[in-house]
């Protein structure tokens, strides 16, 4: 799947992405069988699932869409109802089409486009994808599906006979010049604002490679990396995802491996953050005394900021597990309600 890009430069926000993702799934304990999210800049800005039965806003801020659209709450509640029903019958032939139907499945479409508001240049991506693997996309500049499975030839046979694209393509120029744009006005303060994070280094034994994490910090375009002498390294690190941490903020990780390095020199290691865009480097100073370990050598307790914001990434994590990556929404009636009801019947 897509990462989405919002890139912020000292404070100007000149790239934006919005997009939606819909996720179908069968027996996912304690899950709805259908939910649909709409994300901007990495934000869930739109909920619906088939225990709320309704479409809501996420962010304060979205509840401005009905001075565009008076009946957005309306008609996107509509799509998710009905999105509801369709959606199991979709899944449903599709597990039948690979031969599956015992056990936990997930049947996805996701739709989202990135703007560029310099260069007004909008990219558009439009797929499905069936445990959690890609099943068919639209290629915009051939207008032509490409099938990834095998088992989406049919689907693919059935889209062109109905002319499929040329609404996909009036559905996607509305959602991405209007809504798109709208939405980036209605939340203009929150998502160009910028947060730093707190930083602290981690180590689960004396031998283990020491993290660096960092969370809270916003918008997700940013880098975490470690340096030597004041040079990059590149040997012995893994950095880790960023990851939302349920609060509208992100966190990430990066490990380093200092098994081979004395002890003398590990202060010659700084854990760097850098917000994309943003020429300040955030840098931290490899102390051996600051490293919270578990229990035994911590000189730091876990702040109250700490506590608040890791139970979400556990729920996150929990939810990856399980395969579901959950995205996106914003939409206009006849178009929207073609791609769900009809293009979804593969
Ligand atoms: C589907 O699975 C059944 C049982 O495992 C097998 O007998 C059948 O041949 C499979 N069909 C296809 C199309 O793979
Ligand atoms: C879409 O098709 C064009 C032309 O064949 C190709 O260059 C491009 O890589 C394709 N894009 C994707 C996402 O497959
Ligand atoms: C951590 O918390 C414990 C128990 O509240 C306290 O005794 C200890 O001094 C604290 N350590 C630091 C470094 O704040």
């Amino acid at each position: 799947m897509k990462t989405f890009v919002a890139l912020i430069l000292l404070g100007i926000l000149i790239k934006s992405s919005t997009s939606i993702l819909r996720t179908s799934s069968s027996q996912v304990p304690n899950f709805p069988e259908f939910v649909s999210v709409g994300v901007l800049n990495g934000l869930e800005i739109l909920h619906c699932d088939s225990e709320i039965r309704r479409t809501e806003p996420k962010q304060e801020w979205m509840k401005r869409v009905t001075e565009d659209d008076p009946n957005f709450w309306y008609w996107t509640t509509r799509l998710c109802v009905d999105s509801v029903q369709t959606g199991k019958e979709n899944i449903e032939k599709v597990k039948r089409r690979f031969n599956q139907t015992e056990g936990v499945h997930m049947w996805q479409w996701m739709f989202g486009c990135d703007w560029d508001d310099e260069t007004d240049d909008i990219t558009v991506y439009l797929q499905y994808a069936f445990d959690g693997e890609d099943f068919i996309y639209l290629n915009l500049s051939t207008e032509s599906w490409v099938v990834v499975k095998p088992e989406a030839l049919i689907t693919k046979e059935k889209w062109v006979k109905s002319g499929a694209i040329q609404l996909a393509k009036q559905y996607i120029h509305k959602v991405c010049t209007v809504g798109l744009k709208n939405y980036v006005r209605y939340g203009e303060k929150t998502l160009k604002r910028t947060e730093l994070p707190l930083v602290a280094l981690l180590q689960k034994s004396s031998s283990a490679p020491v993290t660096c994490h960092a969370t809270g910090f916003y918008p997700d375009t940013a880098r975490l990396f470690w340096t030597k002498d004041g040079h990059e390294v590149l040997e012995d690190v893994d950095p880790g995802e960023i990851l939302p941490n349920g609060d509208g903020t992100f966190q990430t990780s990066v490990s380093l491996d200092l098994s081979s390095v004395p002890s003398k020199d590990w202060d010659r290691h700084h854990c760097v953050f850098q917000l994309f865009g943003d020429k300040n480097k955030h840098v931290t100073r490899l102390d051996q005394s600051k490293i919270r370990t578990n229990g035994e050598r911590g000189s730091h307790n876990l702040t109250q900021n700490d506590k608040c914001k890791n139970p979400p990434t556990s729920i996150i994590t929990a939810v990856v597990v399980v395969g579901l990556i959950i995205i996106i929404i914003a939409a206009y009636l006849p178009l929207y309600r073609f791609l769900f009801l009809h293009l979804s019947h593969s």
